[in-house]
């Protein structure tokens, strides 16, 4: 068992900020890093204690910044390194950390490696991407698919020979064999870290290792096949091995999140075991993404709460003492929480504050997007037109020129753009709701005028105001919510999400309608009784209803008034439940 002392990092809690639609400083429309530093204020008062930075260096921006072209330079439009240096130094000031992303499966197509490699077969950087001649009959190496659609490969006339992208034909892969490039890589993580960055997210990390043999897949899918020649691939736990060695390790305490979504729980545990030295954690990506078909990423599946609650009982009960994930409900490749899991009319605050209070009080660590904590919801988007989103217009495009409906098309890629994500920072009333003074570069939410910080700065109750206690209370009971053990409830209740997270001294008890109905329940019998000593220490309604025809459903001390129905998306958190009687 570690100590206490070696697992401090578990507490965080992480704020994600996608830049270009933070803040804008200078006018031009598009948020920037001086931008950014003036909203650390808010971002402190929230009770986060690190940001995590979604890309800011040079890039083309066809995927947003997540398409390098210089991992040592900032892009103009985000300001320059002095402006970074001082939001370093700022973030750290506040008592903060600052994480950088780290996109190690590909470049740019114009970063100067791969300008070098196209150049000629003989060139020193050709091998730093991955190149085959491709079939006698002119088709390209493999059969595999791009996550956009289409081939994974793009043929190179200058050259003759075929590059691979999992991604967009833009952003080609790296070669993590080729031992020069895994070099590469750590010197550039040993330079943000001798600069003073405290942490890095790594994304798309399970993919970097192919199977050199690059065998056709028997999967026949449109977008991303592929997937056993590359997921978790044969040599990921020695590259990542090899990179914290000599990148991480260069300085004590720093901190990693990966990126890896169709991971088994054994994967999980090899990436993040402590005894074997490669990441600190990797997303749960399992739980946001359950609404989506596994085999197309705009197609929609229906989903149960006995299936959501499966997945986080699996991760929370799994895990324990052989590895650690990040936990969210949103982030910028995702439609809003709000809008994607609650109920972003009726029910808008009441779902948004029962959403993050399942987030807030799981073992794990919480990650926020910008935006969630004012319960941000999707953009009424109504025309392919207005999308910014490389993956839902390739995706628009790849699948009607292959025959299908362009309107249904349409309609499944405006519901899933991850441009709902994109759209401006809420910041106040004002016009383009205080993100900038010029033209944003993506249309400001029409409903910025009701939901924005400044109004949920005024309103104790608001959503934004539930998080800062939920952070708040995260920390002082961190003992039982951050390192203490999950205990799942009613685990094939159709509406209720129940657990109770107890350590040695301590227990506590958090139940959710994740319904917009009421919900009938009742708690074994022995919960019922450690319930008796209990108090409750948060809710996102009223602890009575006085005269409003529905039933309480909660109390200020639990007492023989333990709750047998929640009101629609209600969220209650106990404390203070007698330990549980052994034997
Ligand atoms: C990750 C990023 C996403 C990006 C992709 C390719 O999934 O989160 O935004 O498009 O990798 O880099």
């Amino acid at each position: 068992m570690m100590t206490q002392q070696s697992e401090a990092w578990k507490e965080k809690v992480v704020y994600q900020i996608f830049p270009r639609s933070f803040q804008d400083s200078n006018g031009d429309g598009n948020g920037d890093i001086p931008g950014i530093i003036s909203r650390l204020d808010y971002i402190k008062s929230i009770g986060v204690d690190t940001i995590w930075l979604s890309p800011v260096y040079e890039s083309p921006r066809v995927d947003q910044g997540y398409d390098i072209t210089n991992h040592r330079e900032i892009d103009p439009m985000m300001g320059t390194m002095e402006d970074w240096e001082r939001l370093l130094e700022e973030v750290h000031g506040r008592g903060m950390d600052l994480w950088m992303d780290l996109v190690l499966n590909h470049t740019s197509d114009e970063h100067r490696w791969f300008k070098r490699a196209r150049s000629s077969k003989d060139n020193p950087y050709r091998d730093y991407y991955i190149w085959r001649p491709g079939e006698k009959d002119g088709e390209p190496p493999n059969n595999w698919t791009s996550y956009l659609g289409g081939s994974a490969w793009t043929y190179d006339e200058a050259s003759g020979e075929y590059y691979l992208h999992l991604y967009n034909k833009k952003q080609p892969d790296l070669n993590w064999d080729n031992p020069k490039v895994r070099e590469e890589i750590q010197k550039m993580v040993r330079y943000w870290l001798d600069k003073g960055v405290n942490g890095f997210r790594l994304d798309a990390i399970n993919v970097v290792s192919k199977d050199s043999e690059l065998p056709d897949t028997n999967e026949s899918k449109l977008e991303g096949s592929g997937y056993k020649h590359f997921k978790n691939g044969p040599n990921v736990h020695k590259y990542l091995r090899e990179l914290n060695e000599k990148g991480f390790s260069h300085k004590e305490g720093t901190v990693t999140v990966g990126e890896a979504s169709m991971v088994s729980m054994e994967d999980v545990s090899r990436y993040t075991d402590p005894e074997r030295k490669e990441l600190n954690m990797i997303f749960m990506m399992e739980s946001p993404s359950i609404g989506t078909d596994p085999d197309d990423s705009f197609k929609t599946r229906e989903w149960t709460l006995p299936e959501l609650k499966e997945i986080v009982t699996r991760w929370e009960k799994e895990l324990v003492d052989r590895g650690w994930f990040g936990l969210f409900a949103s982030n910028h490749d995702h439609a809003r929480m709000v809008s994607h899991f609650g109920d972003d009319g009726k029910y808008w605050a009441e779902s948004a504050k029962m959403l993050a209070t399942l987030v807030h009080t799981l073992w794990g660590t919480p990650f926020i997007y910008q935006g969630e904590e004012i319960g941000m919801t999707d953009y009424p988007f109504e025309s392919i037109d207005q999308l910014d989103d490389q993956m839902a217009r390739h995706y628009y495009d790849f699948r009607t020129q292959n025959g299908e409906d362009p309107q249904e098309v349409e309609r499944r890629v405006l519901a899933g753009t991850r441009d709902h994500a994109r759209t401006p920072m809420q910041w106040d009333d004002s016009e383009h709701a205080g993100f900038t003074t010029g033209k944003p570069w993506m249309p400001v939410h029409p409903n910025y005028r009701e939901i924005n910080v400044h109004a949920q700065e005024q309103h104790e109750h608001s959503i934004l105001n539930y998080y800062r206690k939920l952070i708040a209370m995260r920390r002082e009971h961190a003992d039982v919510i951050v390192h203490g053990e999950y205990v799942p409830l009613l685990e094939e209740h159709e509406q209720v999400f129940a657990y109770i997270r107890r350590n040695e001294t301590s227990q506590g008890l958090v139940l959710l309608n994740f319904s917009d109905q009421k919900a009938e329940f009742e708690l074994p019998e022995d919960v019922g009784v450690c319930l008796e000593s209990a108090y409750r220490m948060l809710g996102n309604y009223p602890p009575h209803t006085e005269g409003s025809g529905e039933e309480a459903s909660g109390n200020d001390s639990a007492g023989d008034d333990v709750p047998r129905v929640l009101r629609p998306y209600e969220a209650i958190i106990f404390g203070g439940l007698k330990p549980a009687q052994k034997g």
